[in-house]
């Protein structure tokens, strides 16, 4: 296969989204996310900033047009922000998108180098604006880190989307007032449900919340009016009509949108990951090692494609455990 063919799965999907784990690490624990004493990778096993670089660019040659950086938390990495002034250069030279998901811990300092690297759109993780909320769910002290964080991508001209993973008994009740918050701030925001991915202390499925309830409560409180707006990804848009807000759902569990997948993930060491949910992997460190990166990349490629699965096959029922043993903190949320 040539070089620069597009990525194209088996199930005939044109692939055209990567996105790439710089990290495991994070400054968090989000209880549903790992668990406080949380293994991360020896850094030595982690691609060096040249790497990532280097694997960016194949992929763009091969037909990826937007990369997303994630974690664990991408800017606990010192360098991420070099990485992200490299690949904002190829912007309009086959990259057409850069961007970051990110806990906002980190952001005040780096919003600006971000923005200025020509990232236009950022995820920020914001499960509650109650401070001892904020706490036990992510196990640290950081609501007002966030918050500054958040304000400082805005001040900076960064177009900010709030990612909120819908928890039964924690931020269940506090949902509207977390939409209200970002319309009001005008960002979108995006309700996701909790995916059984690694192990937890606890059982996820005690707090799994599925969003068709969440969706009913909201539109007894509110018109929701359906919206053809696409990110590129899975999330299904409303516009609220009292808030004028946008807001996303993400189903993973209640309605499964692997029909559509455009993406792949690749973790902070090198192995891509072809489904969020399967275990089918292909190593791209040992070939970017090697002494034939350009070949052996494109065949590890052109492998991941041939492997990509149709669809995940997420459950969550107490006692089934993770669907995958990975955290997604791992393999990039
Ligand atoms: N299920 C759903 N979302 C998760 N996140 C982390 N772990 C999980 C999980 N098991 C979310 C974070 C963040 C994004 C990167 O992934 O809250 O919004
Ligand atoms: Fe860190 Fe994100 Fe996991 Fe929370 S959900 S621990 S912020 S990687």
């Amino acid at each position: 296969m040539s070089c620069s063919s597009p990525l194209i799965d088996a199930f005939n999907r044109r692939i055209s989204y990567l996105r790439l784990s710089v990290t495991d690490r994070c400054d968090l624990r989000c209880t549903y996310c790992m668990p406080e004493a949380m293994q991360f990778l020896p850094k030595k096993d982690v691609l060096s900033l040249e790497e990532l670089h280097k694997l960016s660019l194949a992929f763009i040659a091969r037909g990826i047009t937007k990369i997303r950086l994630t974690g664990g938390e991408p800017l606990v990495r010192r360098d991420v922000v070099e990485l992200i002034t490299a690949l904002g250069r190829k912007l309009g030279d086959g990259l057409e998108e850069l961007t970051l998901t990110t806990n906002g811990t980190r952001l005040a300092e780096f919003a600006d180098q971000i923005a200025a690297a020509g990232v236009k759109r950022i995820n920020v993780s914001l499960d509650t604006l109650d401070s001892a909320l904020f706490q036990q769910l992510s196990r640290r002290d950081r609501l007002g880190k966030v918050l500054q964080g958040i304000a400082a991508a805005k001040e900076a001209g960064l177009k900010v989307k709030i990612n909120a993973v819908a928890l039964k008994a924690l931020n269940e009740e506090e949902l509207p007032f977390l939409i209200e918050w970002a319309h009001a701030q005008g960002h979108d925001i995006t309700l996701i449900e909790v995916m059984p991915l690694g192990e937890v202390e606890g059982e996820r499925v005690e707090h799994y919340l599925p969003l068709t309830a969440v969706r009913d409560r909201l539109e007894a409180m509110w018109t929701l009016d359906e919206s053809d707006f696409r990110t590129g990804g899975p999330s299904r848009y409303v516009t609220v009509r009292e808030t004028g807000g946008r807001l996303g759902f993400i189903t993973p569990l209640t309605n499964n949108f692997c029909a559509g997948c455009n993406r792949i993930r690749v973790t902070a060491t090198g192995q891509l990951y072809a489904c969020l949910g399967g275990s089918e992997m292909v190593d791209l460190r040992a070939p970017l090692r090697s002494d034939n990166p350009d070949a052996l990349l494109d065949a590890a490629l052109d492998e991941a494609m041939r492997i990509k699965p149709e669809k995940h096959h997420f459950r969550i029922e107490a006692g089934a455990g993770p669907a995958q043993p990975r955290h997604m903190s791992v393999t990039g949320g």
